[in-house]
C-alpha cells in the first residue's frame, strides 16, 4: 500500500476494465480528474504477483517502501481509493476500484484500513462513501454494498435526486 498523488494513469487504467461499474465516461474523466487532486492510495503488486515480462521502475526496493509513488508503473497499481477530505473530522472515499483480477483477494479490505489507520491518527472520527443505492437494480452494485458492509459502514439514506440519473446511497462509519 503506497499513498501518494495523482496516479491518473492507474485510475484511468483500472476503471477501463471494470466498465459495469464505470462505463460512463463523463464519470470516468471526473474520477481520473480527481486522481489528480486528491490523496491517492494504491496497492501494488509484490514482485512475484507481477506480469511475466513486465519490468518494474525499481525491482530491488519493495514497492511498499518506495518514496515516490508516482514511480510505479501503472500495470503494477492493482487497485486504487481516492481520498476526499473536506474537515477535520471526517473524510470520504471518493474512489475505490480494485482490477478485475483481482477481486476478493482483500486488496480492497486492505486499502481501506490503511486509510482508516492513517485518518483516526489524524483526529478523523466519520468516513463516508456513496455508492448507487438498493432502488436501482444493479447485481455488481449489490456486491459493492456488501463489501462496504463487510468494511463496516452502515446505509443512512438513498437520496433520489443527489445524482442526474441515479439513486445514491450515503454510507458512514465511526472510525
Ligand atoms: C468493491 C471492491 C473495491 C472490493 O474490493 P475487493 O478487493 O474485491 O474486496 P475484498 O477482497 O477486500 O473483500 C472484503 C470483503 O468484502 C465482501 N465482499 C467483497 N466482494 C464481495 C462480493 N462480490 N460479494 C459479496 N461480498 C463481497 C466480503 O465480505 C469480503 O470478505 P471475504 O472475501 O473474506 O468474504 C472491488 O470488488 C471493486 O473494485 N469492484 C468494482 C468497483 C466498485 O464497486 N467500486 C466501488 C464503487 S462505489
Amino acid at each position: 500500500m503506497v499513498r501518494t498523488l495523482g496516479r491518473s494513469d492507474a485510475a484511468h487504467e483500472i476503471l477501463e476494465e471494470l466498465p459495469e461499474w464505470f462505463g460512463i465516461d463523463r464519470f470516468t474523466h471526473e474520477y481520473v480528474d480527481a486522481a489528480a487532486r486528491f490523496p491517492n492510495y494504491v496497492a501494488v503488486a509484490e514482485p512475484e504477483s507481477r506480469e511475466p515480462g513486465t519490468s518494474p521502475a525499481d525491482a530491488a526496493t519493495p514497492p511498499s517502501s518506495r518514496a515516490d509513488g508516482g514511480a510505479i508503473p501503472a500495470d503494477d497499481v492493482l487497485g486504487v481509493l481516492l481520498l476526499d477530505q473536506r474537515y477535520p473530522t471526517s473524510a470520504e472515499v471518493h474512489l475505490l476500484a480494485v482490477r478485475r483480477k483481482h477481486h476478493r483477494a482483500g486488496i480492497g479490505r486492505t486499502l481501506m484500513a490503511r486509510v482508516e489507520d492513517d485518518l483516526r491518527a489524524q483526529g478523523v472520527r466519520l468516513l463516508s462513501v456513496k455508492t448507487l443505492g438498493p432502488s436501482a437494480y444493479d447485481p455488481g452494485f449489490d456486491q459493492t454494498r456488501a463489501f462496504y458492509s463487510a468494511c463496516g459502514f452502515h446505509p443512512v439514506e438513498e437520496f433520489p435526486d443527489l445524482w442526474a440519473d441515479e439513486p445514491c446511497l450515503l454510507m458512514v462509519k465511526a472510525l
